[in-house]
């Protein structure tokens, strides 16, 4: 029986069966059990013979990428892509019998997706702490099966060690089946962090760096600590990203809510509201622009938040904001749900808010992405926000969700996404006319590929980049649950949801591991991939500081007073 069955039977039963069930798969996948078991794997790495082909030539699609589309063929060998042109001919390959040809007529040649925001295997909420469901295995299977081909994951550090977090994350990231790179985040200063930063960024090729504003008392961090932090990061030509939250005030709220016998899961978001998370974007976009250091706003739910974005943009500072694709496409009406299930699996952080914040963000999303690639003058007076779209992916199942059944502090917050977004997106962005198909490669591939300086081995359809290649096609359709996706998880937040365009097909590191509905994951192919620092949103940084240091007409040179 197939991985895929068996997690949708151990969905199916309720409980301590499903449970058991998980718990084994969870065992398997970490111990290669997968290897031996039967589990309808082609498992490379640990003895399984891997006999897809190594060149493919894709026929007759519309090759889309981020600045262009037209019809060609692709053609993959090795992995990589060595050929976009149109009417490739197969006997004109010199490269042997072995190509398989797939024809894409009437279909988008897309490069694979990649998810700027993940946590897969995640220890997370203090005390009460509990790990994501998905992990390196789980979540990345699933996100073939979505489209997507690379993600970047936040690094926890272990006791604030950034290189002992490091290195629990090579292990877990063992059983990887797609490429991935990583962020890192920062919980405590000192002198230890600072030199581990610069060791993240100069050999272990992490280039961003996370603080929280909020979850006080867990990993929350003040102003002074975020100021070094953001000092750090220019230096070391990394991304600062923050999570956008006043903790404190949310921890206020909260207690408010408990006062008032509100203990559910629509008490998370009466607790933070929309202008705690203006609040702490506000700040932190003042705090990097006081560094001048470029900043990247994580899951910006809001419309209040946004709109601080956009107004620093137009201001010239260098600002990313990163919708994720549950606040542009759901709402807070689940949240009040009778049922605690349903309610709590909509408890994420900053909340999904009222319908009318998704709406906004789609529009800001649909018209970030039409300004150009690099901050240059000419576009920092222009509107900017969201070129880029990522998850947030970080899933616990209805069991761990009701740690939290009496008081909604300790449910574990988080949601689905990895399999969902590249569909979702397409449904609600492209196929309802809001945005082109090449904006749509921008913003679930290209630009994170740019941002985190990978691009164009990642991000790209072109000669010399990884075969990292979706097949949508337009007229088909997808559908969404839990019983038939490919996460750990009992839940789905998406459940239901049936919408246009479907990826047929997911091509990874040059290998077809989703056609036909069927994943062929290869566990352990995956690879690390490093990113360098510096990307383009520090190009010219210097000369702001330059030009400011000239402006401080100081200090005066003052007369002495005569002795
Ligand atoms: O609720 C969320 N967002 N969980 C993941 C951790 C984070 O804040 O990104
Ligand atoms: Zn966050
Ligand atoms: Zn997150």
């Amino acid at each position: 029986m197939g991985f895929v069955n068996l997690l949708t039977m151990a969905k199916r039963f309720s409980g301590i069966i499903a449970i058991l069930l998980l718990l084994r798969l969870t065992t398997a996948a970490a111990s290669h059990e997968f290897c031996d078991a039967g589990m309808g794997y082609n498992v490379v790495g640990c003895g399984g013979s891997d006999s897809s082909s190594r060149r493919i030539l894709i026929k007759g699609g519309t090759v889309v990428n981020a600045h262009h589309q037209e019809v060609a063929d692709v053609y993959i060998d090795d992995g990589i892509i060595a050929d976009v042109k149109p009417n490739i001919k197969k006997s004109h390959l010199q490269v042997g019998d072995e190509v398989a040809v797939i024809d894409a007529t009437g279909k988008f040649v897309m490069p694979g997706g990649i998810d700027p925001h993940t946590h897969l295997e995640m220890e997370f909420m203090g005390t009460d702490s509990t790990e994501t469901i998905d992990d390196f295995f789980s979540g990345q299977a699933a996100a073939l099966a979505g489209g997507t081909t690379m993600h970047i994951d936040f690094v926890m550090p272990v006791n604030g060690s950034l290189s002992l977090g490091f290195k629990a994350y090579v292990e877990k990231a063992k059983k990887s089946c797609m490429d991935y790179g990583f962020h890192m985040t920062i919980t405590k200063w000192d002198d230890t962090v600072a030199r581990e930063m610069e060791i993240m960024v100069k050999e272990k090729g992490i280039n961003s760096f996370k603080f929280f504003l909020a979850y006080k008392g867990i990993v929350m961090i003040n102003d002074e600590l975020l100021l070094e932090g953001l000092k750090k990061c220019k230096s070391l030509g990394a991304l600062a990203m923050v999570h956008a939250e006043n903790g404190d005030a949310v921890f206020e709220g909260q207690k408010r809510m408990i006062e008032l016998g509100i203990t559910g899961p629509e008490g998370h978001a009466l607790s933070r509201p929309p202008l705690l998370e203006a609040e702490a974007t506000a700040r932190a976009i003042r705090l990097a622009g006081f560094i001048n250091t470029p900043l990247y706003i994580v899951h910006v739910m809001s419309i209040d938040a946004m709109e601080e974005i956009a107004k620093a943009r137009k201001l010239g500072q260098r600002v990313v904001g990163e919708p994720v694709v549950s606040g542009l496409v759901l709402n807070d009406s689940g949240l009040w749900d009778p049922d605690f299930n349903i309610a709590a699996k909509f408890v994420m952080s900053p909340p999904i808010r009222a319908p009318g914040h998704g709406r906004a963000l789609q529009a800001a999303v649909s018209m970030g992405v039409l300004q150009g690639f690099h901050v240059v003058p000419e576009n920092t007076g222009k509107s900017a926000f969201g070129k880029l779209v990522g998850t947030d992916h970080c899933t616990f199942n209805s069991t761990q969700k009701a740690f939290g059944i009496d008081d909604f502090r300790k449910i574990p917050n988080g949601v689905n996404g990895i399999e969902e977004r590249m569909h979702l997106v397409w449904d609600t962005m492209v196929a309802s006319g809001k945005i082109s198909v090449t904006d749509y490669v921008r913003i679930t591939s290209t630009e994170c590929a740019r941002i985190f300086n990978i691009y164009p081995k990642k991000g790209a359809i072109l000669p010399g980049s990884d075969a990292d290649i979706i097949i949508l096609n337009p007229n088909s359709s997808f559908q969404i649950s839990s019983n038939s996706h490919h996460s750990r998880s009992d839940t789905n937040v998406y459940e239901g949801w049936i919408g246009k365009g479907k990826v047929e097909i997911t091509i990874v590191g040059g290998r077809i591991v989703w056609e036909n509905n069927e994943l062929k994951v290869n566990l352990g192919s995956g690879k690390y991939i490093k990113m360098p620092p510096f990307n383009y949103l520090f190009d010219g940084i210097e000369k702001a500081d330059v030009s400011y240091i000239s402006s401080l007409r100081a200090p005066v040179n003052r007369f002495k007073a005569m002795q």
